[in-house]
């Protein structure tokens, strides 16, 4: 173990991480501050680049290592432009700046672009690399489709593709973690961090401005406390709200430390999903369980977003068209929700009352979500993204089809769609005409009624209403064709 007195902690300063090589004690005066400005303003470290300011090019990508229940640090790409300060509290932060040691001696990833040619006017650059390090942190000899994945997330708009994927199939070759200086140092690392989880500093807890709650006991207490507060949990939709929007928002209870909330748990029929699980674990989950949901969830965001975005958050934020709520209505899902002295058990279906309405209240959190075990129970289920974009885009519609064959009895089936109306909602019309004709034939028209009966889609910038309903028809007919295992389409 560290010793006490290696690292000297100020007892006065709010939130500690390390920065590369440094320990940073920062007093937080605007909690809504974001990584990159702390960056680029505060530390002079120009490195990281600002593009977008909304989690989309991918050009302010850093590295945060948090420590994992093997007590490992596990370093996660993360778009730091709407990271908030104080979510990288007890963090390992790496940015492009702490890679090489001057022009001399560059990391593996640099040499392999230069190598490559992977640069032109070299804005993006920085992100490109950190990207491809996260990847090679995580995975020893990543494959093409894993290489794609991994810069998903991240926009070049000169150099083209072709050289940035050439250097990661270079490195995928030549690359030796052994030597790398992240892992070879991960145990010194994982005590230095665990070191400031355990002496955490009294001022924070204080504050009027923000909390970070280390459990859950604390989250309630703090939420009970703090009229009014926003919680932030991956922020990826709370740092728009900041950068985009301009909101002030305060006091701010970031509650991405709470390990308590991390889980998946399989029980019998049932899987739990803690709410601070995020797509990359979820996704690390649907492999095993539901792998045909793989490519689903494949399609949320790019890489970091995929890191930082929680399953609670997406589906707490009420959107229409957040691509978790249609599989959770469709796989009849229930949600914890807790408060200081209440705890409710929901169906996720009954949490969206209104566009912008849900049955929660500001003194209470999301903790989890129960959804049914395709390994102990028999059931069909699928879902399908329509965007604009293949990756990197908010959905158009979303369709989730769950089916459960009963013999001799009425079939347990849901059907969910996201973008079909002010909140995700399923199509009862649609379940009832399954559950008629799915021995016999559907004729089209009685497809298109049903789902008119349910939906009468807006008109926005993403498509039509006219549009969103033959989408809609298209992807239930989609799912008969799955589930009548019939390979052709025009064969329904
Ligand atoms: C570039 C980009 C691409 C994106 N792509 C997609 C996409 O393809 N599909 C998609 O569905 N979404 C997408 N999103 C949206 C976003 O990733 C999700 O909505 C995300 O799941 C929100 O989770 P979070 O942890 O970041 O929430 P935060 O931003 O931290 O919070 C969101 C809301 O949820 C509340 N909240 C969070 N956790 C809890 C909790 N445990 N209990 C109670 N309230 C809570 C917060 O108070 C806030 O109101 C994208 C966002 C960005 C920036
Ligand atoms: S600046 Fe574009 S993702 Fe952060
Ligand atoms: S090298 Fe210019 S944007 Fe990528």
């Amino acid at each position: 173990m560290l010793k006490k007195n290696s690292t000297k902690l100020k007892k006065e300063k709010f939130v500690r991480f390390y920065l590369n090589d440094n320990l940073i004690e920062k007093s937080i005066s605007d909690p809504q501050q974001t990584l990159l400005d702390f960056l680029r303003i505060d530390q002079n470290l120009k490195g990281t680049k600002e593009g977008c300011a909304e989690g989309d090019c991918g050009a302010c990508t850093v590295l945060i290592g948090k420590v994992n229940k093997y007590h490992k640090v596990s370093y996660r790409t993360a778009n730091s432009c709407i990271v908030f300060l104080p979510s990288i509290d007890c963090s390992h932060l790496i940015t492009v700046d702490g890679l090489s040691k001057g022009l001399e001696e560059l990391h593996p990833v640099q040499e392999a672009m230069v190598r490559n040619s992977g640069a032109q006017c070299g804005f993006c650059t920085p992100g490109f690399v950190m990207s491809m390090y996260g990847l090679f942190l995580k995975t020893k000899k990543p494959n093409r489709a894993q290489i794609l994945n991994s810069i998903q997330g991240n926009l070049c708009r000169c150099t083209g593709y072709g050289p940035i994927i050439s250097a990661a199939e270079d490195l995928s070759k030549s690359f030796s973690c052994s030597n790398d200086f992240l892992i070879k140092n991960n145990k010194k690392w994982a005590q230095k961090l665990t070191y400031l989880i355990e002496n955490g500093s009294k001022e924070k807890e204080n504050n009027p401005n923000y909390s970070i709650p280390k459990n859950t006991r604390e989250l309630k207490e703090v939420l009970y406390h703090k009229e009014n507060s926003t919680i932030v949990a991956g922020s990826t939709d709370v740092g728009l709200w900041v950068n985009k929007q301009f909101k002030k928002i305060k006091p701010i209870v970031f509650i991405n430390q709470i390990d308590e909330l991390k889980y998946i748990k399989i029980y019998n029929n049932k899987i739990l999903l803690g709410s601070l699980v995020t797509y990359s674990d979820f996704q690390d989950f649907v492999t095993e369980y539901f792998p045909n949901l793989n490519e689903y969830i494949n399609r949320i965001g790019g890489d970091q977003i995929r890191n930082m975005g929680t399953i609670g958050g997406n589906i707490a934020n009420g959107s229409p068209i957040g691509d978790i709520s249609p599989l959770f209505l469709a796989l009849g899902a229930k949600m914890k929700i807790i408060g200081k002295e209440t705890t409710r058990k929901i169906n996720v279906e009954n949490f969206f009352i209104e566009y912008g309405l849900q049955a929660i209240n500001a003194k209470e959190y999301i903790h989890d979500f129960e959804i049914p075990n395709p390994k102990t129970k028999q059931f069909d289920f699928i879902a399908y993204k329509v965007s604009k974009r293949r990756y990197e885009d908010i959905s158009t519609i979303t369709g989730a089809f769950f089916f459960e064959k009963k013999l001799n009895k009425k079939s347990n089936v849901r059907f969910a769609y996201g973008g079909m109306a002010g909140i995700p909602k399923r199509s009862k019309s649609l379940e009832n005409l399954f559950n008629q004709k799915f021995e016999s034939n559907f004729d089209e028209k009685s497809i298109e009624m049903a789902i008119k009966n349910d939906f009468q889609p807006l008109t926005d910038c993403r498509a039509t209403s006219l549009y969103r309903h033959r989408v809609a028809e298209n992807l239930f007919k989609k799912f008969l064709c799955f589930v009548k295992n019939i390979p052709n389409i025009k064969e329904v």
